[in-house]
């Protein structure tokens, strides 16, 4: 993979404050290391459970927030220096696709006005005709049309339509790579998979790469080619999803999977670790695996040394138990 076709994220750690002022402070993300090859067309799944740092990590790639160590290069660029000109190009390349459609767009506007602001000020286009094309193809794609939407408001749309027409605005720059943060977690179920179903779509007619939020282990499996496991702010396991789902390396990738997987109810409910609890900043602040807490093989190491990636027969996992300890 050459530096100029994938995104690489590189040694990213991000410190947030809590507590009184907030003056401690914790690894919202620690050291999260990932590089996704850019000529493939696919979909790479982001999971956790709530809090482990997925929405900072996708607002670090967009360049909205700054890590207080290490990089993302895209296409061989460090993103948080961009400037100028190759900050636009960035924001065309890249665009995001947020949870909340209704957050997205402000009521009293037009939604056909967005459309407009983005082809002339993202896109360059000034010429009306040619900017209404490329509203129409870029709606069209999502199974609307700018006939369907010109001059209505957003609470003229139900939730799945607007998520769609956000979906459409993001290819309005025609986008290498999508960043969607859940975007289909504030909707019914039956609209869902009519989301998911355009996701995969412009994966393979427009060779995208997407990057996908969820915490829901289901439709990642539906969705997804890759996927990145985190916990506690850290990237415990990496692969193709296949591998990943078939047999899980690290530890809480297992508990995770085996409590989604698990038909029996009663069963289910031996694996806790799935829960949010009171014990997650306790558990942010080991220095370690945050997941040591409640590792059946956790050891000595594991409480004090975060561990390296390693690559177990094609996944990338972050677990001693696959290194011998004297690498440590
Ligand atoms: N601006 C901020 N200031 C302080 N703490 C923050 C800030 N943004 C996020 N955090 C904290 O960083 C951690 C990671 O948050 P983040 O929103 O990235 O998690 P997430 O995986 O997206 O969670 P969710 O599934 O609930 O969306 C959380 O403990 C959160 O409270
Ligand atoms: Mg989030």
């Amino acid at each position: 993979m050459s530096e100029d076709s994938k995104l690489r994220i590189e040694n990213v750690t991000k410190l947030y404050g809590y507590g009184l002022l907030g003056l401690k402070k914790f690894k919202a993300l620690d050291n999260i290391s990932m590089d996704i090859d850019l000529t493939k067309p696919r979909i790479v799944v982001l999971a956790g459970e709530t809090g482990s740092g997925k929405t900072t990590l996708l607002r670090i790639i967009m360049g909205m927030v700054k890590p207080n160590i290490g990089r993302v290069f895209y296409k061989g660029r460090d993103i948080h220096k961009l400037r100028g000109s190759e900050a636009k190009w960035y924001r065309r390349e890249v665009q995001p696709i947020f949870q909340d459609p209704y957050e997205t767009f402000n009521p009293l506007r037009k939604i056909d006005s967005y459309f407009y602001d983005t082809i002339r000020n993202v896109v360059g286009i000034k010429n009306r005709g040619e900017a209404e094309h490329r509203i129409d193809e870029s709606l069209r794609f999502v199974g609307l049309s700018l006939d369907r939407v010109k001059g209505k408001y957003p609470h003229e749309f139900s939730g799945g339509e607007l998520q769609r027409i956000s979906i459409a605005r993001a290819l309005l720059t025609h986008p290498k790579m999508l960043l969607a943060d859940e975007p289909v977690s504030m909707l019914d179920a039956t609209l869902r998979v009519g989301i998911l179903n355009i996701l995969k779509n412009l994966k393979e007619k427009l060779n995208m790469v997407i990057i996908y939020v969820t915490h829901d282990l289901s439709t990642a499996y539906y969705i997804g080619d890759d996927i990145s496991i985190m916990y506690r702010g850290t990237l415990v396991e990496y692969g193709p999803i296949s591998k990943v789902y078939q047999e899980p390396r690290h530890p809480y990738t297992y508990a995770l999977l085996e409590s989604i997987l698990e038909p029996d109810p009663s069963i289910r409910e031996r694996y806790p670790a799935i829960k949010p609890s009171s014990i997650e900043l306790k558990e942010f602040l080991i220095p370690g695996c945050r997941y040591a807490n409640r590792c059946p093989y956790a050891k000595e190491i594991c409480w004090h040394t975060l561990p390296p990636p390693t690559n177990v027969d094609g996944v990338v996992v972050r677990c001693w138990k696959y290194l011998d300890y004297k690498q440590s």
